[in-house]
């Protein structure tokens, strides 16, 4: 039997309008562009207006997809969207945009698997094509991140965006995604978390009701390079494949330096390494659909090269996919 592979065919992104740089933030909260800078590479973030969403981003980004790849919405038979900022607690995001795009019909649901949600997304996507159920998915990571930031704290208000990016994915018999390795433990929930929601309930004396990320940064940095530096490595045994035969890693956008710890267990120069934290800042599910989009649109990313996607978030959870694209 031959193999069936999921291959990208097109890919999209979207960003909100309105941009504020470090010197903004510094005329309201006790920070300085040095600072941000130095510790995580990032000099400005966009952020959403007023009323836009996550499926509003998605919705762009995934359209935005679908005409790269030539593919119509109609064609569509599986939407998973990866995101820990859906627009309503329920339909899920997914639907909303499957019905905005006029993809009705098709399966759609979301993943939330915080920062690594989108390539958790396309992990489950690759495991639908693989097994014949599925021909042609539409994976989309999205947020809305600041609408948890409290901009008063310094200590996560800097280091947050938003946006959205998508790829449309078709079954192939030439490769495609190799491999693909998710993870979490959730022992670490209290490291970084948002710890309110409807089960739990909300704070009702507290501002935005209790809705506020609380991240212990030195222990996640830590815990995220040593992670990642085991799953890229059992990612590429997973594909059979050599650090040397990369083309492209296409880090999760959170700090530069744990991006510059992962490359160098990679052996990798950063000419090598898509980097947008510096203008995006850590969009969570959104960043590496971002960063690949910006990747394949500005000529860097080729047709045939192989790209190794990583991703470390909240749960904690991580994420790989080691793909020819
Ligand atoms: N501006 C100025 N000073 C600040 C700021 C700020 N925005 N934030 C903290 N400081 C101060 C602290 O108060 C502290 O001051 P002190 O020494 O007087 O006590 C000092 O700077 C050092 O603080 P640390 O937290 O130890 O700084 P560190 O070098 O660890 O950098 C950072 C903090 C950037 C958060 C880093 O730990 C980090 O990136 N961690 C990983 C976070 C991450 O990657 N999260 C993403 C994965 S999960 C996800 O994507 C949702």
């Amino acid at each position: 039997m031959t193999q069936i592979y999921a291959r990208i065919v097109g890919t999209g992104s979207a960003l909100p309008e309105r941009v504020l740089t470090n010197a903004d933030l510094e005329k309201f909260v006790d920070t300085s562009d040095e600072w941000i800078r130095e510790r995580t590479g990032i000099r400005q973030r966009h952020v959403a207006a007023e009323g836009e969403t996550t499926g509003d981003l998605s919705t762009l980004a995934a359209q935005r997809a679908l005409d790269a790849a030539g593919v119509k919405a109609s064609e569509l038979d599986l939407i998973v969207l990866g995101t820990t900022t859906p627009d309503i607690i329920f339909p899920s995001t997914a639907c909303l945009v499957q019905h905005r795009l006029g993809a009705n019909g098709c399966a759609a649901f979301d993943v939330n698997a915080a920062c690594s949600g989108f390539v958790y997304a396309l992990g489950v996507a690759d495991k639908f094509i693989r097994s014949g159920q599925s021909k042609k998915v539409l994976v989309i990571g999205a947020e809305t991140l600041t609408r948890m930031v409290r901009w008063e704290e310094r200590e996560t208000c800097v280091l947050f965006g938003d946006g959205a990016g998508a790829v449309v994915l078709e079954a192939s018999s030439e490769p495609g995604i190799y491999a693909t390795c998710l993870h979490a433990d959730g022992g670490y929930k209290e490291l970084l978390w948002n710890p309110v929601g409807v089960s739990v309930g909300f704070k009702d004396d507290e501002p935005n009701h209790g809705v506020r990320i609380r991240m212990a940064g030195r222990e996640v940095f830590k815990v995220a390079v040593k992670t990642l530096d085991s799953l890229v490595e059992e990612t590429l045994k997973a594909a059979g494949m050599e650090a040397s035969q990369l083309d492209w890693l296409i880090p999760h956008q959170a700090n530069l330096r744990i991006i510059e710890a992962t490359a160098k267990r990679l052996n990798m120069p950063m000419e090598q390494v898509i980097v947008t934290v510096d203008k995006h800042a850590n969009t969570s599910a959104g960043s590496v659909p971002l960063a690949l989009d910006f990747a394949v649109r500005s000529g860097k990313v080729k047709r045939g090269q192989n790209l190794l996607l990583e991703a470390f978030g909240g749960g904690f959870t991580w994420a790989s996919a080691l793909l020819r694209y």
